[in-house]
């Protein structure tokens, strides 16, 4: 079956998509980008996705390429074409294509928009193991809330994290504290039964997913607090655990080589993985 890609105004084969290379996004990493999650044939949490999409390009002063309305029928598309089922809906906007200069163009460039679909494997509701985290210093800039396609620093956290047998990393800044992982959100539960992750600010990207959980989390017997934690008490944690669009709720069993917890995935995590699950079954269906 072809697989399709979004360029430009054209649903083009994923093999034969090119952008140009004077695209500021492909020069200077001047472009935003997003991902939602699709499971079943269902998108999770659209509505979101493209006001933090439409906040990413109004804080770097990209003007949408295509109305809204139109971007959310360009993702059906995409969908129905590739019959996409579970996996993900990648958007990428540029500033668009013009002679390099690191200032903003003066003349009218019409950004640059990319649609890619992804399928991958269907998320059990059971998290089997759970995963190993490895820390890393937060070397980033300070809008770490802009979802930028400018993501080396992200990158090289995350290769270090696999070199070491470790699936994420989490990112720790210059007072010891977990900002978030290299492509997920962070989240702890502590030994006194309180349910932490960190406040959004410039610091961390306020993820959709961490956005839902909140309040699904109401439903569970756990105080939730915002607050920043240290790498040392993720460490001495009853449970830990990542989310993002395509992780859902992960559980972490690991950090640095010491177990969180009794090394298993712990029954908040699975609790809030599974709500989580349910929350995404009753989006709209699409394929
Ligand atoms: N990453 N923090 C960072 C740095 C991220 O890149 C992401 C998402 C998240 C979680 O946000 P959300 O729940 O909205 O997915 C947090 C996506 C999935 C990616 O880059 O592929």
């Amino acid at each position: 079956m072809a697989r399709y890609a979004y360029v430009n105004g054209r649903y083009v084969d994923h093999r034969e998509a090119r952008v140009h290379i004077e695209d500021r996004g492909y020069q200077l990493a001047d472009g935003v980008y997003e991902v939602v999650g699709v499971r079943d044939g269902r998108l999770i949490d659209e509505a979101p996705h493209l006001d933090r999409l439409d906040r990413s390009l109004k804080e770097l002063r990209i003007g949408w390429p295509v109305a809204r309305s139109t971007l959310s029928f360009v993702i059906r598309e995409l969908m129905r074409r590739n019959r996409l089922r579970d996996g993900l809906v990648y958007m990428q906007v540029t500033r668009g294509v013009a002679r390099r200069d690191h200032a903003f163009p003066t003349t009218a460039v019409k950004p640059a928009l990319v649609l890619t679909t992804k399928n991958t494997k269907r998320l059990d509701l059971d998290p089997g193991a759970g995963i190993a985290i490895k820390s890393h210093p937060d070397i980033r800039w300070e809008r770490c809330d802009i979802k930028t396609v400018a993501l080396l620093p992200n990158v090289l956290a995350k290769q270090a994290a696999r070199e070491s047998g470790a699936y994420e990393a989490w990112l720790v800044d210059g007072e010891g504290r977990v900002t978030e992982g290299a492509s997920t959100n962070a989240w702890i539960v502590t030994p006194e039964g309180e349910l932490i992750t960190r406040q959004t600010d410039s610091g961390i990207l306020a993820g959709i997913t961490r956005q839902t959980l909140k309040k699904l989390a109401g439903n569970l017997q756990l105080k939730f607090v915002e607050r920043a934690f240290t790498l040392a008490e993720a460490k001495r944690a009853r449970e830990a655990f990542i989310t993002s669009a395509t992780s859902f709720v992960t559980p972490v069993v690991r950090i640095d080589g010491d177990s969180v917890g009794d090394g298993k995935p712990g029954p908040a995590a699975r609790r809030l993985r599974e709500e989580y699950i349910r929350f995404a079954a009753a989006g709209e269906l699409v394929t």
